[in-house]
């Protein structure tokens, strides 16, 4: 990674860390992914040549300008989806200071109604940080909009275990994907579609 896009990237996760904080309410706290998470989405972007992303969750846009460098590196580009518009806006806003604009769509949008209508197999991979009880809900399209052998990426499967039971167990119940725990960050859950 360029190094002012580095610098950029560590003031956002510093900055951002400050003013969740300071909340006491967990649905206003930006919670951008762990910088060693991001660098392992920068690597499974660039690992697999990734050219489709979508991101689940964008909130003011750290893990999505790391996808996005990713991309940039790859050719390829993020959808990313978050559903209020003040977090789309600030996202926006940090995606252009690290100059990764140009390769990012972002929307705002509930999760699930873009999900229901993305095309099969039109993803390599998918990063899921949104709310987890909807997850459940999310499987079937989760699988289906990936490509055969993309990967579905999901962040605080060991931080929040407890709300990610029923998803996990479908997960690891699913013969349409071979899984893994990656305990990195908050832990990461890796499902990659077989084909
Ligand atoms: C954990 S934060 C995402 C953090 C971000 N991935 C990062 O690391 O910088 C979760 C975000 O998902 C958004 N969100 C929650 N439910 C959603 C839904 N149904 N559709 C789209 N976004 C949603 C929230 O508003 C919040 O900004």
């Amino acid at each position: 990674m360029d190094t002012e896009r580095q610098t950029f990237l560590d003031e956002l996760f510093a900055s951002s860390r400050a003013h969740d904080e300071a909340l006491e309410d967990r649905l206003q706290r930006f919670r951008n992914v762990e910088p060693e998470t991001a660098e392992l989405l920068g690597v499974l972007v660039r690992s697999m040549q990734a050219k489709r992303v979508l991101e689940i969750g964008t909130s003011n846009g750290y893990s999505t300008i790391w996808l996005a460098d990713a991309a940039e590196a790859v050719g390829g580009s993020v959808l990313s989806l978050e559903v209020e518009p003040e977090r789309t806006a600030l996202a926006r806003a940090n995606l252009a200071k690290a100059g990764v604009d140009g390769f990012v769509e972002l929307r705002t949008a509930d999760a699930g109604e873009v999900l229901a209508q993305l095309g099969d197999g039109s993803f390599d991979l998918v990063f899921l940080d949104a709310e987890r009880p909807a997850y459940v809900g999310y499987w079937p399209h989760l699988v289906r909009v990936l490509r055969d052998n993309g990967l579905l990426v999901v962040d605080n499967t060991l931080s929040h275990a407890n709300q990610l039971t029923e998803f996990s167990e479908l997960v690891y119940g699913d013969a349409q994907v071979t899984s893994t725990l990656v305990t990195v960050g908050a832990g990461v859950l890796l499902a990659v579609k077989s084909d």
